[in-house]
């Protein structure tokens, strides 16, 4: 039986194998992922950086490679210690921290970066997560995610049905087998559109084959 466990635990208990999921031979995968980087790269110049639910700090990583400096915060102390491992072109500093208690001044950051995030989150707290995000962004600053689209019909077997708020839910196994029940939405581009214009201006939202990424800024 699965451990019903929170998204928390669940992301506790894989931050040594999470990274893979960035490394699957498969081209146009990669070349979506490696065309993201450009873009980070390029949005990150010289900017203060907030990396938000950072995980092992992929993107981190790759926003270091241009920004100022980037502070990099995630609930798991586990995800914190594999992102600590790598090495950043610019000053990081780590936080643990919870998404929705940001401990940061209001207005501080040119750039927030959220992966893979909003597909975790329920849509009946969207405006909670929005309100949180928002509140540590310069006026004129940029929110930028990037999520997964969804998979083809074969890989949607791991779906275990809807919650009362439509919530897609998932059966996540990790590699020592112990399993995990997840929210895990999936968004067409028009689904995207209606959901962060409610908040955001929207500067770009680039709707893959295996990603979508959105470049937004507050109304
Ligand atoms: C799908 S991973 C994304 C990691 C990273 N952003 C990336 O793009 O590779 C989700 C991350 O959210 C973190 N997380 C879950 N709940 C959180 C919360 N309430 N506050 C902050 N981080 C949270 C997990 O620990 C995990 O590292």
């Amino acid at each position: 039986m699965p451990k019903n466990k929170s998204i928390v635990d669940y992301y506790r208990a894989r931050a040594g194998e999470y990274e893979q999921i960035y490394y699957r031979e498969v081209p146009d995968r990669r070349k979506e992922i490696d065309d993201a980087c450009t873009y980070v790269r390029k949005i990150s110049q010289k900017k203060t950086v907030l990396d938000l639910a950072c995980g092992t700090g992929y993107w981190t990583k790759v926003a270091s490679d241009s920004a100022s400096c980037v502070v990099a915060t995630d609930i798991s102390s586990e995800m914190i210690g594999e992102a600590k491992n790598k090495k950043y072109g610019c000053p990081v500093k780590f936080v643990v921290s919870d998404l929705y208690h940001l401990p940061f001044a209001p207005k501080s950051f040119d750039l927030i970066i959220l992966g893979f995030w909003l597909s975790h989150e329920p849509r009946q707290n969207y405006d909670n997560l929005f309100d949180s995000i928002l509140d540590p962004l310069k006026p004129n600053g940029h929110i930028w995610m990037i999520d997964n689209n969804s998979p083809a019909e074969g890989a949607q077997s791991d779906s275990v049905g809807l919650d009362e708020f439509g919530n897609n839910r998932k059966l996540r196994q990790l590699q020592n087998g112990d399993e995990f029940i997840i929210v895990k939405n999936y968004f067409s581009k028009e689904e995207l559109q209606n959901l962060l214009s409610k908040r955001f201006k929207i500067a770009d939202l680039i709707h893959q084959k295996y990603y979508w990424s959105a470049l937004l800024q507050s109304q």
